[in-house]
Parts: C-alpha cells; structure tokens; sequence
C-alpha cells in the first residue's frame, strides 16, 4: 500500500471527479487532504461539492479554482499543500464538443497534461512515495467490430479528437515514466453512468427528455454499443490502483456490460415510465433517429481481467440498479439540472444540433 497524504484532484468539479470526492470521504479510510484544482468550464460545478465543502471544507478538502494549463497557478497549488499525489481527471470530455471544437480539447487535454507532468517532474525530483495517476479512456484503442475486446497492450488507434487527445496525453505520461522516471499509474476506462453527469453524454440527455417529453435523439442506426459502467466502480477501481497498483502500469476498467444504445433507450423509457406513472409506449414513441455522428465508434468493449486478478477489484453495482439509481437521482434534483442548464449547455446545443 502506498502512503497517500495530500491528493491533488484535477477536475474535480466535473461528473467523475466530483463523486470521487464523495466517493473518498463517505466510502474510504482515507485520513490526509484532498486538493480539488478545477478552472470551472460549463462541465465544472462546484455545486456537486457543497456536502464535502461542508463538512471538511478548510481541514480536509480544499478546493483551488486554477487552470491545468497555467504552470505557475497550478505549481502554487503543489506548494502550498505540499501534494504528493495526483489523480488527474480534468479534460474536455464530450465527444460532439470534440468534433464541433476541437481546439480545447488539444490545448487542455495535451497541453494540460503536459504542463502538470513538468511540474510533478520538477516538484517531485529526489521524492519519494509520489504518484501521477492519469485517468484516460478506452476509446483510445479505437471501435470494434461486432467481436473482440481491448486490453491494456491493444494498439492505440483514436478516431475522434476527442480521443486522440487524450491518446496524447497517455503516451507523454508513459513518455514521463519511462524517461525520467516520474512514478505514474494510468487507467483506461469504458462509458460511466451516474449523478452529476453533464446533460450532454447519453444516459443524463435520454433522462431529461423523457421527463420533458421531447425527441430522444438516436444517432445513426441506434447500434452502436458501449460498455456502461457505474462511476462508483469507476472510483472504487482507481482506488486500488493508486493505493496498490504497480508504478508504470495500466489498467482497463470497465463494466461488462454492453449495451446497444437503442436497447439502453428502451430501457430507460419503461424505468421512466414506472417512476413517473406513465404509458412506457408513449415515451417509446419520442424516440428519433437523427443524423449519425461523423466518424461514430461503432462498438467498445473492455476487457479488465488484469485489475480483477492483480488488484482484486470487481464492479459492484449491477446495471438495473445503477440506472434506477441514477433516474431516481435527477428526478430528485431539478435545481441542479436548472443550475447546469442555465449556463452555455442551452446555447451550444442550439447552435450545433438545430436541424438535426
Ligand atoms: P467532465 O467534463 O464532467 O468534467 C471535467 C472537469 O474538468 C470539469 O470540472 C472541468 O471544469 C474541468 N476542466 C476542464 N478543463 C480544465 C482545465 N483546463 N483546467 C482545470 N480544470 C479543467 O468529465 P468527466 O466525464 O468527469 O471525465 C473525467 C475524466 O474521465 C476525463 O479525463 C475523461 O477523459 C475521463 N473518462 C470519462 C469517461 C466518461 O464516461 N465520462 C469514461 C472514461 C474516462
Ligand atoms: P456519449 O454519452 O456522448 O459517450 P461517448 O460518445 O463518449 O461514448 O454517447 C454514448 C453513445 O450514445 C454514443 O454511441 C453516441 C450516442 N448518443 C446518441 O445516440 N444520442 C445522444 O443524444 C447522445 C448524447 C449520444
């Protein structure tokens, strides 16, 4: 086990790493700090936080509103609290936003990341028990067929800008270990689902539209399968791995569980229609094929026998459950969707999507 004292979180704002932060003070034994560094883009809202802020807000959970790209904002960050470790989730993270913009996700998921590994690298020099975990994805290994699955050594083949930033950025933090031998761990990750994800991804947008009985948008065929996994298990797994994983190695984390995103639309229409006491064929029927996203992965599937068999972790909330979950969770919290929605999410869905 490693001995994790002050733990920088890069985005911690966002859908991932907000419930990593949860995740750390309700359903671990960890005693030292945690460093929330988050510049707040439309994805970050440090409203996921208010419980933590709350309860260890100035003790034990401090929260730096800085960019990962400024090295000088962000290298006070690793003085001031003395970091030694870092879990780095922030990113531009939408896919769509990838292909309409691609120029962020360059700047901050490449850039960004580099500018972090510089100061690790010069902050850490002659330290040890540190650690850089770098949270990545598992479309870097490209789109599979209707077989087979990606494992840690699959060659990377991205297709998105999206994903060939973060591709980038996986390859300059091997580059950091195996050059300078900057300890590091890195996790590539299927499709989460859960609280506080952003009204643009699948799963959040399928819920909101079934509610306000709008179309729910199916790009191209609807085939296209992902495999969905509970951000919860997602947390849980980079635990083990910056607690107990082997410096320099990647693992694969995902859900086993695939899902056509057509059946995953269906299947959120007849929850909705329980929970809200309405006809499962009337929401079925808001359900519209619209334009194919250009160069749509067709299929991802994750292979994680290596951090189950080394690490001993496994998934733990099964896909029913999570989803119920999940509905139940913003249909309990319309004050956040408001929040969220009043922010640019409103005008960028009208300028890019109007006509689809
Ligand atoms: P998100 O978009 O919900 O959150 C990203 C957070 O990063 C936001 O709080 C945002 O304000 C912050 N951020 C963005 N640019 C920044 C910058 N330049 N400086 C500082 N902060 C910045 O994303 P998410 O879905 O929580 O994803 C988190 C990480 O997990 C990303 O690295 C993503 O690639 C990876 N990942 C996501 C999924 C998924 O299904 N969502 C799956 C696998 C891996
Ligand atoms: P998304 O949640 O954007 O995640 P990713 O593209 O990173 O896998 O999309 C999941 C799948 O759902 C993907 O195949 C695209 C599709 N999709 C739709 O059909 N309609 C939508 O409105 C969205 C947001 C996604």
């Amino acid at each position: 086990m490693r001995k994790l004292t002050n733990i920088l979180v890069t985005g911690g704002a966002g859908f991932i790493g907000s419930n990593f932060i949860h995740y750390l003070f309700k359903d671990t034994d960890f005693d030292g700090r945690i460093i929330n560094m988050d510049s707040l883009t439309y994805a970050g809202n440090p409203e996921n936080l208010t419980e933590i802020d709350e309860n260890f807000g100035g003790s034990r959970f401090f929260f730096e509103k800085a960019d990962i790209r400024d090295y000088d904002a962000a290298e006070a960050v690793f003085k001031k609290y003395d970091v030694d470790t870092v879990i780095h989730f922030a990113a531009e993270s939408h896919v769509d936003r990838s292909i309409f913009g691609p120029k962020d996700f360059i700047d901050t998921n490449i850039s960004g990341t580099f500018s972090l590994l510089e100061i690790a690298r010069s902050f850490w020099e002659n330290r040890d028990n540190v650690l850089f975990h770098h949270i990545s994805t598992d479309e870097v290994f490209g789109s599979l067929g209707d077989t087979g699955f990606f494992y840690e050594n699959t060659p990377y083949d991205p297709r998105s800008p999206y994903s060939a930033s973060k591709a980038s950025s996986d390859h300059l933090v091997r580059a950091y270990n195996h050059t300078y031998g900057l300890p590091v761990t890195l996790s590539n990750c299927s499709n989460n689902y859960g609280p506080y994800q952003f009204p643009e991804k699948l799963i959040p947008v399928m819920i909101m539209n079934i509610k306000e009985e709008k179309p729910l948008p199916v790009y191209g065929d609807g085939k296209n399968i992902r495999d969905w996994l509970y951000v919860n298990d997602h947390n849980s797994a980079v635990w083990a791995i910056v607690n107990s994983g082997k410096t320099g190695e990647t693992y694969n984390i995902g859900g086993e569980n695939e899902w056509e995103n057509i059946k995953l639309v269906n299947v959120l229409c007849e929850k909705m229609a329980v929970f809200l006491n309405k006809d499962k064929e009337y929401y079925k029927k808001l359900i519209t094929y619209v334009k194919d996203r250009p160069g749509h992965d067709r299929r991802y599937a994750i292979n994680c026998d290596k951090i189950k068999k080394e690490l001993g972790w496994k998934q733990s909330v099964d896909f029913n459950a999570g989803l119920e979950r999940t509905v139940q969770w913003y249909l309990q919290n319309q004050d956040w969707i408001d929040h969220v929605r009043s922010g640019d999410y409103r005008n960028w869905i009208e300028k890019n999507y109007s006509g689809r």
